[in-house]
């Protein structure tokens, strides 16, 4: 079932259209990396880095922003997905990752559960494990279902879907479509890499195959939407999607009316690693705020209401 219908006919580059210019808010002075993130109803990020089992938080709005830490999880090295299932509820993935084979140490991933609802410190909760995971990344909440969560292994290169409640654990695909391409191509073996729920289907990026695909949650066919090093993705309220995209950008995907699906990239400044990006949520100025997370360790804000 892996199909592969190119929707993306226009070329639309160099006709004029807006590129946004994106304002650094922070860099970890030692460069480490960021791999993912959420925005609190508060503004707050939830920040994460997969050589840090720390979740960081940024205030946004403040005049010099600072990297504050949150919590630490055990038995971990580092965090990717991060995803808010329920109000100021968070599930996050950590892991013991083996450097060396960029893989998850077997048995030390575990999708835990943050609540932020209490006020003050967080509670912290093991929702489920997936024993058998090899190198769990993007996470991704199910519009609907707030039990449910969608995670994507990128060695295995499977999407599994998880009931944050019960712990339940099952695969929802795992083709060749959401597969790495193997040892043959340029390491490291990454396939399914950010994934998202949008109305009834699931989106994902492909990092070995560099593509930017969906599929129906039920029994559908792979549609390849675009072709470049996509990593993490968010949704706009218009249902365009923006894909951080390396080695330094970020790729607009926009539906038209009858169908077609554009594809631009929309910065005019080079990234550092682009990672994840996430839109602010509190005011008509800040949902037009998108936030990125770079792996040079940069949080940068994009204003999309603009345009140069
Ligand atoms: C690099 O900076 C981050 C964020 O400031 C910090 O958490 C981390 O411990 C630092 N890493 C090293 C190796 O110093
Ligand atoms: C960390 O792992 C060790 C060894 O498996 C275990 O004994 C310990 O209870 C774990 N710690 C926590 C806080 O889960
Ligand atoms: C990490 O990976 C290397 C290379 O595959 C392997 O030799 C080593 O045993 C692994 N370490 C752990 C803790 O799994
Ligand atoms: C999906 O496919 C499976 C296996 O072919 C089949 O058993 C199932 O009934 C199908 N489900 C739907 C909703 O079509
Ligand atoms: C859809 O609309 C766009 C913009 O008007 C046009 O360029 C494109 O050819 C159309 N695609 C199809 C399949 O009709």
């Amino acid at each position: 079932m892996w199909l592969v219908n190119f929707l993306v006919l226009l070329e639309l580059a160099g006709c004029g259209l807006a590129t946004f210019t994106p304002q650094l808010l922070f860099q970890t002075p030692n460069g480490s990396s960021f791999e993912n993130l959420a925005v609190r109803p508060s503004s707050q990020l939830l920040i994460t880095s997969t050589v840090s089992p720390t979740l960081f938080t940024l205030d946004p709005t403040a005049a010099n922003p600072t990297l504050d830490e949150v919590f630490t999880f055990p038995n971990a090295s580092g965090l990717s997905g991060i995803a808010e299932y329920r109000p100021d509820v968070y599930a996050i993935i950590a892991a013991e990752r083996n450097a060396t084979a960029v893989m998850d140490v077997p048995g030390s991933v575990v999708i835990w559960s943050l609540d932020f609802t209490a006020g003050g410190a967080p509670t912290a909760r093991r929702a489920a494990r997936i024993p058998q995971s090899m190198l769990l990344n993007g996470l991704g909440t199910v519009p609907g279902h707030p039990d449910l969560v969608v995670a994507a292994d990128s060695v295995l290169g499977a999407a599994f879907e998880m009931n944050v409640r019960t712990g339940a654990v099952r695969i929802l695909i795992q083709d060749e479509a959401t597969t790495p391409i193997g040892p043959s191509a340029p390491a490291p073996v990454l396939g399914i890499n950010g994934l998202h729920v949008h109305a009834g289907l699931l989106y994902f990026t492909n990092s070995q195959r560099q593509t930017f695909a969906r599929v129906p949650l039920v029994n559908g066919t792979v549609e390849v939407l675009g072709s470049g090093e996509f990593d993490d993705f968010t949704f706009d309220s218009e249902g365009r999607a923006w894909v951080a995209t390396n080695p330094g950008s970020l790729t607009l995907f926009t539906p038209l009316k009858n169908g077609t699906i554009v594809e631009e990239t929309v910065v005019n400044t080079v990234l550092n690693g682009p990672s994840s990006a996430a839109f602010g949520r509190d005011g008509a100025r800040e949902t037009k705020i998108l936030y990125m997370t770079t792996r040079g360790g940069q949080i940068v804000a994009v204003d999309t209401s603009g345009g140069d």
